[in-house]
C-alpha cells in the first residue's frame, strides 16, 4: 500500500480539536468554541426571526438549473452566484433584511480573537479588528444530508477577512488551497460554537462542507438537529 493511501493528507493533518485557536496557514485560524451556548441559543432565535422574511430560506440555483443543497438567508448584501444584489431578484424580489450593528460589532470581536499574536499571525493582520466592518452575510443551514462543494469566497469586491460561525450539528470542513479544489487540504471538525476566520495569503483559499454528521448537536446550543453556519463578508460594494 502506497505512502499516500494509509496516510491520506486530510487525515494526517486532521487536528485535535481541543489543543485550543490555531492557526492552519498564514491568516486561517480556527478557534473552538469561541460562542457559549447562551450566545449560540440567541443566535438561533434571530436565526427564527430572519426566515420569516421577507426573503425566506432557499436554496440558490447555479448556473445550470441545479440547486445547491443548503439553503441559505442574507443579511445586508443578498447573494445568487455569483453576484450581491439589495433585493433577492432570484427569489421573490424582496429587500434583504438590514445587516445588524451587533453583527458588526462581533465580526471585530472574532477578527480581533483569531488575529492574535499569540497564534503566530502576521503582524499585518493583528489590528485588523480596528477597520474590519462587514455588511453581509450568509446565513446557511444545512438539513440531512446538505453539504458544499469547494468553492473559493470571490464574490467579494474586498480581501477582507471571512469570519465563519458554526452552530448545531460538527461537520468536517475541507479548507484547501489558493490554486485548486483538490489537494493539499485539511479536513477539520466545525463544531458548535467555533469560529473560523480566512483572510491576508488565505482569504481565497478553496474549501467545502463534505458532510454533517447528524446527531451531534450538544444539548443547549438552540437547534436540536441540522447546522447553521454564518459568513461574514465586506463586500466592497455601496
Ligand atoms: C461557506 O463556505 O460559505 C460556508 C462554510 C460553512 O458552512 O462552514
Ligand atoms: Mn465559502
Amino acid at each position: 500500500m502506497s505512502d499516500d493511501a494509509l496516510f491520506p493528507l486530510e487525515l494526517v493533518q486532521q487536528e485535535n480539536h481541543d489543543a485550543g485557536p490555531r492557526q492552519l496557514g498564514p491568516g486561517a485560524v480556527h478557534v473552538p468554541g469561541w460562542l457559549s451556548l447562551e450566545q449560540q441559543r440567541w443566535i438561533v432565535e434571530r436565526f427564527g426571526e430572519w426566515t420569516q422574511g421577507p426573503v425566506p430560506l432557499r436554496a440558490a440555483s447555479l448556473p445550470g438549473g441545479r440547486r445547491m443543497s443548503v439553503r441559505t438567508v442574507c443579511l445586508g448584501w443578498h447573494w445568487q452566484p455569483y453576484r450581491y444584489s439589495r433585493t433577492a431578484t432570484d427569489v421573490n424580489g424582496q429587500a434583504v433584511l438590514d445587516f445588524p450593528e451587533w453583527m458588526v460589532r462581533l465580526g471585530k470581536k472574532a477578527v480581533a480573537a483569531a488575529y492574535s499574536p499569540e497564534l503566530g499571525v502576521d503582524e499585518s493582520l493583528v489590528g485588523l479588528s480596528d477597520v474590519y466592518a462587514p455588511d453581509a452575510a450568509l446565513v446557511n443551514y444545512y438539513d440531512d444530508g446538505a453539504a458544499m462543494g469547494m468553492h473559493q469566497d470571490k464574490d467579494e469586491h474586498s480581501n477582507a477577512p471571512v469570519v465563519s460561525l458554526s452552530i448545531g450539528e460538527t461537520c468536517i470542513f475541507r479548507f484547501g488551497n489558493t490554486q485548486t479544489r483538490t489537494k493539499p487540504y485539511t479536513d477539520l471538525e466545525l463544531r458548535s460554537g467555533d469560529l473560523f476566520v480566512f483572510g491576508g495569503p488565505s482569504r481565497f483559499t478553496y474549501h467545502g462542507i463534505p458532510k454533517v454528521l447528524p446527531g451531534t448537536a450538544p444539548d443547549g446550543c438552540g437547534l436540536d438537529r441540522g447546522r447553521i453556519n454564518i459568513t461574514m463578508r465586506v463586500t466592497g460594494l455601496s
